[in-house]
């Protein structure tokens, strides 16, 4: 059953495939934005809100998606990618609120922790996830290992 919280004049949902060309829209309109060619091909993310149908979200405002979410989790753990909101559209409340609805979701899902990588160099993503009052993990480093050579990243203007 579809839910969506409605705040001031902007509505938040779950994302769904139908929303697909739209969120790609918004995610090439924001700066430095890494995509990758298979993980945010339409069939990686059918892929991704398969495995995750309640927990990734938009926010609707003046008919547009101007924010979203990829947020899913593995039975242990909740990971957010992509969190945007259109650059029109920030400073208002949107990028919390969608957050904010995501994390319910897990919590629901029984879903203890949820953490996210920001590039180091993107000023804008840290103080905002700073100002929200999440940690900055200083005590580990982040291991990863490239599985499929074909899923290439980008990086947005
Ligand atoms: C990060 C982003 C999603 C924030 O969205 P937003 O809708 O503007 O954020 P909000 O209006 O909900 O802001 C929430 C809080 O963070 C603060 N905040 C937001 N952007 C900030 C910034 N650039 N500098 C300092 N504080 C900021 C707000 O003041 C607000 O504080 P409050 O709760 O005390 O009022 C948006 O700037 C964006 O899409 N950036 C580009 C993509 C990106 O960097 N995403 C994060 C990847 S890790």
């Amino acid at each position: 059953m579809e839910t969506s919280t409605q705040v001031d004049q902007y509505r938040i949902r779950p994302m769904q495939m139908k929303d697909y060309e739209k969120v790609f829209q918004l995610w090439l309109n924001i700066q430095n934005f890494s995509i990758r060619s298979l993980d945010d091909s339409k069939e990686g993310v059918e892929r991704f809100l398969a495995r995750n149908p309640e927990t990734s979200v938009v926010a609707i405002m003046d008919d547009k998606i101007v924010g979203s979410i990829l947020c899913g989790h593995d039975g242990r753990r909740g990971c957010f990618y992509h969190v945007c909101v259109d650059k029109d559209y920030r400073r208002r409340g949107i990028g919390k609120a969608m957050v904010a609805v995501s994390m319910e979701t897990l919590r629901k899902e029984n879903i203890n922790k949820v953490s996210l990588i920001a590039f180091t160099k993107n000023d804008v993503g840290n103080a905002f996830w700073n100002h929200i009052g999440w940690t900055k993990r200083e005590d580990l480093n982040y291991y990863d290992f490239v599985l499929n050579t074909e899923n290439i990243e980008r990086f947005t203007q």
